[in-house]
C-alpha cells in the first residue's frame, strides 16, 4: 500500500492535505497577503476553528448553521452583517472550517462580498475532501433546489488533515468516498481498479489508503478542472450520479445526506441507463459501493420516478430542455446520456 502520508497536489501549493498542514496554514495563510481573516466554521468543529483562528490570528470567529441549512440566502446576509460588524475589510481572508456544506456558503459569500475577497478551505469532511472544496464551484440553494445560485471563483488554499475528521461518524466519512469512485468510475480505470484494493483498509478509515483516495480525487478533480478546452467539457462527467442523486436529495428534503444521494444516483443512473452501461459495470461499481461501507439502495418513500422526473427537470444540469446524465459505458470511460421518463422507469430495478 502506498504509505504516503500526506502530499500536495503536484506543483500546486494551493492545496495541502495531510498531518503538518496545520501548521502550515498561519503561513500559507500570510503568504496570500490579505490584512487579516475571519474564520466561518460548522459548529461541528467549532474547537478546531478557535484553534486555526487563534494560530492565524483572526479577526473573529464565526459559526454558521449546520450542514445544508446554511446555503440559504438569508444565512449569507446574516453573515455579512456579521462581517460588516466585527469590521472585516475587503482585505479581510475568509477561511471556511467544515464539510461541503460549509465551503460552498462561504466560497459563495467570499465571491460576492466586496466583489471577492481572498478564500481559505478547510475541509472536514471526507467528502469535502474529496469534492466540495476542490474546483472552485460554491454556491446555495433556493425554493427547494440544489445550488441554484452560484459561482465559479477558485480557493486561494485548501488545507486539510484526516486528524479533523476524528469526529465524523462512520456513516458520512465513507458516504465521501463515494466522490472518489465516481469520478474513478467515469475517468480513470486504473484509480478504480486501485479502489477496489484499498476498499477494506478504506471501510476501516485507515489513514494511508484514506489519504490515497483523497490524492486520487484531487488529481483527478484538477485534470478536469485545470484541463483544456476539450477537457472543460469533461466537468460535466464529474456529476456523474448527482442528475437523479440531486432529485433524489431534493425530494427527500433533508432525510438523505448528500453523499448517500451520490451513491443512490449512480446505481440508479447505470440501470436508467441499461442500454448504454453494461450488467458487469452496475455490479462492479455496485460491489465497490457495498465494499466501502455505502448503501446504495434507494429507500421505497423515494423511489418515485413522478416526483424525481419533475425534480431532474428543474435541476440546473438541464440543457435545451433535456435532462443529461454521465454513466460509465466502461469502467473509467463516462458517457452523456439524456435520461427520459422511460428510463428513469428502470432506475430503481
Ligand atoms: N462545490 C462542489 O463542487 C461540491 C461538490 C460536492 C458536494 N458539494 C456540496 O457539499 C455538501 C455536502 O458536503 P458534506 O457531505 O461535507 O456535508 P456537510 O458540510 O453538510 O456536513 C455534514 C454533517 O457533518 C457535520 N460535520 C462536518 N465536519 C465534521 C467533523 N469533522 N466531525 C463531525 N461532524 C462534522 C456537519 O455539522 C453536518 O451535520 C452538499 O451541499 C453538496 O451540494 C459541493
Amino acid at each position: 500500500m502506498d504509505q504516503r502520508f500526506e502530499f500536495r497536489h503536484g506543483t500546486d501549493s494551493r492545496v495541502r492535505i495531510g498531518p503538518g498542514a496545520e501548521a502550515e496554514l498561519p503561513a500559507a495563510v500570510h503568504a496570500l497577503g490579505a490584512a487579516d481573516a475571519v474564520v466561518l466554521h460548522d459548529p461541528a468543529v467549532a474547537a478546531l476553528a478557535e484553534r486555526l483562528a487563534g494560530a492565524v490570528g483572526a479577526r473573529a470567529v464565526l459559526p454558521v448553521p449546520s450542514g445544508e441549512t446554511c446555503k440559504q440566502l438569508p444565512v449569507l446576509g446574516r453573515l455579512t452583517s456579521e462581517l460588516i460588524a466585527v469590521g472585516a475589510s475587503r482585505g479581510t481572508a475568509l477561511i471556511a472550517v467544515g464539510g461541503g456544506s460549509v465551503s460552498d456558503a462561504v466560497g459563495f459569500l467570499a465571491s460576492i462580498w466586496m466583489r471577492g475577497v481572498p478564500l481559505v478551505l478547510c475541509p472536514t469532511t471526507t467528502l469535502a475532501l474529496c469534492d466540495a472544496a476542490l474546483g472552485g464551484k460554491n454556491g446555495v440553494d433556493h425554493d427547494g433546489l440544489k445550488n441554484l445560485l452560484g459561482t465559479v471563483r477558485q480557493p486561494d488554499l485548501v488545507f486539510g488533515d484526516l486528524d479533523w475528521l476524528t469526529t465524523l461518524p462512520d456513516a458520512p466519512f465513507r458516504e465521501g468516498l463515494v466522490e472518489v469512485v465516481k469520478k474513478a468510475a467515469v475517468l480513470d480505470r486504473a484509480h478504480f481498479a486501485e479502489l477496489e484494493r484499498l476498499a477494506p483498509y478504506l471501510y476501516a478509515r485507515r489513514a494511508p489508503a484514506v489519504l490515497a483516495a483523497i490524492e486520487m480525487a484531487v488529481a483527478m478533480k484538477m485534470a478536469v478542472v485545470q484541463g483544456d478546452e476539450h477537457e472543460q467539457d469533461r466537468r460535466r462527467w464529474l456529476n456523474a450520479g448527482h442528475t437523479i442523486g440531486h432529485a433524489l436529495e431534493s425530494l427527500a428534503a433533508g432525510a438523505l445526506r448528500h453523499g448517500q444521494c451520490v451513491a443512490m444516483g449512480l446505481l440508479a443512473e447505470c440501470r436508467a441507463a441499461a442500454d448504454v452501461v453494461p450488467a458487469a459495470v452496475t455490479a462492479r461499481l455496485g460491489a465497490l459501493l457495498q465494499a466501502i461501507g455505502v448503501a446504495a439502495a434507494v429507500p421505497a418513500a423515494f423511489a418515485d420516478p413522478r416526483a424525481l422526473w419533475e425534480l431532474a427537470g428543474k435541476d440546473k444540469k438541464v440543457q435545451r430542455g433535456r435532462v443529461v446524465m454521465v454513466v460509465p459505458a466502461a469502467i473509467g470511460e463516462g458517457r452523456v446520456v439524456e435520461l427520459t421518463p422511460e428510463r428513469l422507469a428502470h432506475a430503481f430495478g
